[in-house]
């Protein structure tokens, strides 16, 4: 197959995680004849600083026309405190918008050999959910602004009924080849917007008689996540709730470096992993990239490549098994760097 790739490396560890995320894609694509074009575009601090603007016309153009956007981190502190539209994150999330990539599928798992999550051992046991968080519209994407000389501020959450269906069929259709069963996290005795969501998921529900729905408000879903990890399947929520959610799941399995995300929509398709750009740990080669190979393996799913896909992950798990990880994963004496945990995971491709 001929696919093109969108490369958007972003802010902080962005491209030394997308450096070996192409390295591993390459070895893919050599064992398998497939051939992957790159196209490098510019978003976050770098856009900035170039073009005055976090997500340029041109990087959107070349996006909306790729096959698949692979999408580093973005970021970074020193725009903190740039006009509405014009911080870094504010690129992101117009890209999501402009792309409709209103489904994002966050899968939390366990790698067994792990031990770096506070959480005791016996409750990570079969650990194996997934988030399905609605990424383009909610609080993210309401009017906001401030008033009384901008003493008070205001950001509106708005769901829509069809925005609500769209993620909600998404969700359903996962749960049939699982373990048949959705939470729906919500905050329905406080939130117009929740109530509305749960009026909406309960009637798709009629069509899926063989899947458990549930309900739980965030505040006992955050706990949950904690005491009782395993009885989640499908996690289905709105895009607050679902980006708060998956970086408290992240605890569970040792690092949130490890975590891959792919964002849907009806045609189009962005994978991402689901850190930050971690400015501190820039250019030491310290990274973890397996969120970002994982986003990878997403992505080759999304192609219909199963078997390189599952090649790909098995690779990652036996990265882990002998112990080639970076520091946040292993204990720091015992570690390997960013460059070599990519070379490894290359060379098991290159040889299995
Ligand atoms: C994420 C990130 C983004 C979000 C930021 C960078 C805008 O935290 O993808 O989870 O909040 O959606």
């Amino acid at each position: 197959m001929i696919k093109s790739i969108s490369i958007i490396e972003g802010d902080g560890i962005g491209p030394e995680v997308i450096k070996q995320t192409i390295k591993v894609l390459n070895s893919i694509a050599k064992k398998y004849g497939h051939k992957f074009h790159y196209k490098n575009l510019l978003a976050g601090s770098k856009a900035i600083e170039k073009f005055g603007d976090p997500m340029p016309e041109e990087t959107i153009n070349h996006c909306l026309k790729a096959d698949a956007v692979l999408f580093g981190c973005i970021g970074d502190p020193k725009y903190d405190h740039n006009p509405k539209g014009m911080r870094p994150e504010d690129g992101l999330l117009k890209l999501r918008k402009k792309m409709n990539l209103y489904c994002n599928i966050r899968p939390i798992s366990i790698f067994p050999k792990l031990d770096k999550s506070p959480i005791k051992k016996e409750l990570l046991n079969n650990v194996d959910f997934i988030i399905y968080r609605e990424l383009t519209g909610g609080v993210y994407f309401g009017e906001k602004g401030r008033y009384k000389n901008g003493d008070k501020a205001y950001d509106h959450c708005i769901y829509s009924k069809k925005e609500i269906e769209k993620i909600g069929e998404k969700a359903f259709k996962a749960a049939l080849f699982r373990k048949k069963k959705v939470t729906l996290v919500d905050k329905a005795n406080v939130l117009e917007t929740s109530r509305l969501w749960r009026e909406v998921i309960k009637k798709i529900s009629l069509d899926y008689p063989s899947i458990d729905l549930d309900f739980l408000y965030i505040d006992n879903a955050s706990m949950q996540i904690i005491m009782n990890p395993k009885k989640f399947d499908i996690i289905l929520t709105d895009n607050m709730f679902g980006d708060i959610l998956s970086e408290e799941s992240s605890v569970l399995t040792s690092s949130l470096g490890l975590l891959p995300s792919a964002s849907i929509g009806d045609d189009k398709s962005m994978f991402e992993p689901i850190h930050g750009s971690y400015p501190q740990a820039e250019g030491k080669n310290i990274a973890n990239p397996l969120g970002c190979i994982l986003s990878g393996s997403m992505m080759l799913e999304y192609f219909g490549m199963y078997r390189e896909k599952n090649l790909l992950e098995e690779a990652v798990k036996d990265s882990i098994e002998k112990e080639i990880c970076t520091p946040d994963i292993i204990d720091s004496k015992l570690s390997s760097t960013t460059e070599e945990v990519g070379d490894y995971i290359k060379k098991y491709i290159i040889h299995q």
